[in-house]
């Protein structure tokens, strides 16, 4: 750490801190909420072939909070395990970021109630950001930034959280991709993983998905929304391809996304690799690794920003040492991103062991008991 000041301060004052810095993810927490709902038991109320979920979108099961579970219990689980593993000390947080689209105020920062619960105050900078699903990304990228400019000390880490809870109205097309949960991850040294510093952008003003100041339930125009990620997952990629090469991204060990449902991914894959004509052997790797990473995603259903970082979870928690993953993320809106990291952990990963635990502890609800969670609900 005295090493990595002198180093700081030095390469500061020549301004070429931006070249010599590696920062990446100290430490990382997941938090599921309490309930769960089997996709099939939601077909018969839909009144449709159970495949057409499990299938047709993808899903298994969709996370659902419990009676007097929010998405403050959701963050604050997740940062409070991030920091468990982590055991450093929290008066290094100088930065704390909460991305969410599942906002408690329209002026108080949902970062807020986080630091309340976790006794952060100081010298610290705490604010909320929004995107839609893109809020999680954003806020990671800010992070990694402000660690990159030198704006905090340099012993300071970051704490982000992407949480949401993603509820549609009752028997509305979308009700099966519901879900619910938050990703915590502690941004300093590259122990888990290092993040690239370049990343690849796009955005769009679109109305594809959006939700009104007050309104409970999002407004979805479903088919705009798939073409829009499909749009942004292919202008990414082929901004990353035109600087780094195709090989490159051929190259990536893992592939990572914003799962809204699981079969999203497929269909923006399969069109991409078409765009990008590749060959049969290399489109069959691409879909691969892009179905590895959405295994836990089938069992917790959308949880808007915390999604992508779910499926990060998966596969920094199941890759090795050295191997490199592709970070997708996409908010309706539209905005989406696309980087890079490298793994760094030699097979400590303790939140791969916790999410099992929570997946297998859930309450699994009767249909009796979903719709009577429902009629808390607008
Ligand atoms: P739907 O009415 O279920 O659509 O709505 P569908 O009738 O087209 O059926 C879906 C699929 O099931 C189809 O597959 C059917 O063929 C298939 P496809 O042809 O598309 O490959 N199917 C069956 N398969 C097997 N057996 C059967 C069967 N029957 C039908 N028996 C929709 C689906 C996604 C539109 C709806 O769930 C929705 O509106 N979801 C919300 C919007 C969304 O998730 N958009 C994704 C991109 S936008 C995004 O990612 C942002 C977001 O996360 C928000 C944010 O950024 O904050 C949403």
């Amino acid at each position: 750490m005295i090493l990595r000041s002198i180093l700081f301060i030095s390469f500061h004052f020549l301004g070429i801190i931006s070249f010599s810095m590696t920062f990446g993810i100290e430490s990382l927490g997941v938090q599921l909420p309490q309930a769960v709902l089997d996709v099939d038991l939601l077909a018969t109320l839909h009144k449709v072939d159970p495949e057409k979920f499990r299938i047709g979108l993808g899903c298994r099961q969709m996370a659902l909070c419990g009676e007097k579970e929010t998405v403050v219990d959701l963050a604050v689980g997740a940062a409070q395990k991030a920091l468990k593993t982590w055991k450093g000390d929290p008066k290094k947080i100088g930065f704390l970021a909460v991305g969410t689209e599942t906002s408690l105020d329209e002026a108080r920062p949902l970062s807020a109630w986080v630091a309340q619960t976790l006794g952060l105050s100081g010298n610290i900078r705490s604010y909320e950001v929004k995107h839609a699903c893109y809020g999680g990304m954003l806020a990671v990228r800010q992070a990694l930034e402000w660690k990159l400019s030198g704006a905090g000390h340099p012993e300071q880490v970051a704490l982000v959280v992407a949480a949401d809870v993603c509820m549609y109205p009752f028997l509305h097309a979308a009700e099966p991709t519901q879900g619910a949960g938050a990703v915590a991850l502690i941004i300093g040294d590259p122990l888990l993983c290092s993040l690239d510093q370049k990343s690849y952008c796009y955005s769009e003003p679109l109305f594809d998905f959006w939700r009104p100041t007050g309104q409970f339930y999002p407004i979805v125009q479903g088919k705009l929304s798939i073409d829009a990620y499909c749009r942004a997952l292919y202008q990414c990629a082929k901004n990353f391809t035109e600087e780094k090469g195709l090989e490159d991204f051929l190259a990536l060990d893992h592939l990572c996304f914003h799962v809204p449902f699981p079969k999203m991914v497929f269909r923006a894959v399969s069109l991409l690799v078409h765009r990008l004509k590749l060959t049969e052997q290399q489109t069959e790797k691409i879909l691969k690794d892009a179905a590895q990473a959405v295994f836990w995603n089938q069992d917790i259903g959308n949880a808007y920003t915390a999604s992508l970082w779910i499926s990060f979870a998966y596969a920094l928690g199941h890759g090795t040492q050295g191997q490199r993953l592709g970070i997708f993320s996409f908010g309706s809106g539209c905005g989406a991103e696309f980087m890079t990291a490298k793994i760094h952990h030699t097979g400590n990963t303790p939140w791969v062991r916790d999410i099992q635990e929570q997946l297998k502890n859930r309450q699994s609800l009767s249909i009796k008991e979903y719709e009577a969670l429902r009629k808390n609900l607008p």
